[in-house]
């Protein structure tokens, strides 16, 4: 759900601000190097997923002369009711979650009433660094659709320690098979969801690449994290003297990935910068559209330094798919002119940021 009002006090050079967004169309973040931008994101996603994209602790976020930080927001999907949510952490890491007036159990509530996606530098990771950015990549397409995953998942990571643990400990085969048996059954479970993930996100996915690229011959191929061509429990047999000796499950969902190739080579060796980025905003893109399609929940874009790598053609390609998303829209600039022409012919509110200071400008 789109966020109607946004209050964000002593968050990094964020002293109190307050601000109006947008909730269907752009929201345009300008202004210098260290205004406090890519601060304003980071604040908006913690709000949602209870983290930062940024420090994991807590000291580095808060305001240096402050102890604590809050954000607050007025949440609401089109004509309904706003409902105001809230999170605040402290220094020593106690924090609150609060949601239409009551304390939250679990950030996965926060999560699944305001999904932010987020695409910034970090995001070239998907296509150029090691295979856990694309299963996170999946698996958070996956946890906003499907209600099991979550424990899915978790039943899966706990239960691969166990396995991981007695193979380091020597533990005795029997009690070693019995956790192999073990994994076998949630690895299927986990495999499964994913597959079917793929699967409704794989025709998605080419047509937007489609819009902004174009490239034949592309192939998006899932691999489970295992030969497949042999049943999981069979893999966990045949590597079973090979487990003990490394003291980990080499094989399973946890090794899982998404082969990118175009071409047959893969893709991060042909790409240039900016056709990763615009690759990597069309992966991102297509998980909006199918959570939108399935559940009919649009997530909330934050996008960094949108101009960043990109010429005018694929700027204005990018805003134009972006546009078609029908939901609200966080970009930042350095510099106002570097987007406001593409943008003008849209729904758009520019906000100018200065020294942490935000001020709409009409
Ligand atoms: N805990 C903190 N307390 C106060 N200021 C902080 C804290 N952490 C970071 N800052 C400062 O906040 C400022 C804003 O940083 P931010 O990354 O949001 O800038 P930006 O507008 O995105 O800049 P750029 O255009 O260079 O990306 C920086 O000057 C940074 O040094
Ligand atoms: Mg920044």
């Amino acid at each position: 759900m789109p966020l109607t009002r946004l209050e964000i006090t002593d968050f990094r050079n964020l002293a109190a601000i307050a601000l109006e967004p947008l909730s269907t169309g752009f929201n345009l973040l300008y202004g210098y190097n260290g205004s406090g931008k890519t601060s304003l994101l980071e604040a908006i996603y913690y709000l949602s997923l209870g983290r930062s994209f940024r420090s994991g602790a807590v000291g580095r976020i808060i305001r240096h002369t402050a102890d604590k930080f809050c954000i607050f927001a007025q949440s609401a999907a089109n004509g309904e009711q706003c409902i105001p949510i809230g999170i605040e952490r402290q220094q020593q890491g106690d924090g609150k979650i609060r949601i239409s007036g009551r304390d939250a159990q679990s950030v996965s509530e926060l999560a699944d009433l305001t999904p932010v996606q987020l695409i910034n530098s970090h995001c070239y990771s998907l296509l150029d660094a090691g295979p856990v950015f694309r299963r996170k990549y999946l698996d958070w397409g996956i946890f906003y659709l499907n209600n099991d995953f979550l424990r899915i998942w978790r039943d899966y990571e706990q239960v691969l320690k166990q396995r991981n643990a007695g193979l380091r400990s020597r533990r005795p085969r029997k009690e070693l098979d019995a956790w192999s048996e073990e994994l076998a059954n949630k690895a299927v479970l986990l495999d499964q969801a994913r597959r079917e993930y793929i699967l409704s996100l794989l025709p998605i996915l080419n047509d937007t690449v489609a819009e902004l690229l174009a490239f034949p011959n592309l192939e998006i191929r899932y691999q489970p994290g295992w030969d497949d061509a042999v049943p999981y429990r069979e893999i966990l047999a045949n590597f079973y003297e090979k487990d003990c000796l490394i003291g980990y499950t080499q094989n399973g969902p946890h090794r899982a990935d998404l082969k990118i190739t175009i071409n047959g080579v893969v893709a991060k060796d042909i790409l240039s910068r900016g056709q990763q980025k615009l690759f990597v905003c069309a992966m991102i893109l297509a998980q909006g559209v199918l959570l939108k399609r399935c559940v009919n929940k649009a997530p909330i874009y934050l996008i960094d330094d949108l101009p960043a790598e990109l010429d005018t053609v694929s700027r204005s390609k990018l805003i134009t798919l972006l546009s078609k998303q029908d939901t609200q829209i966080f970009v930042t600039a350095v510099e106002r002119d570097a987007l406001s022409d593409v943008l003008s012919k849209l729904p758009l509110k520019m906000f100018h940021v200065e020294h942490g200071n935000v001020t709409e400008v009409i």
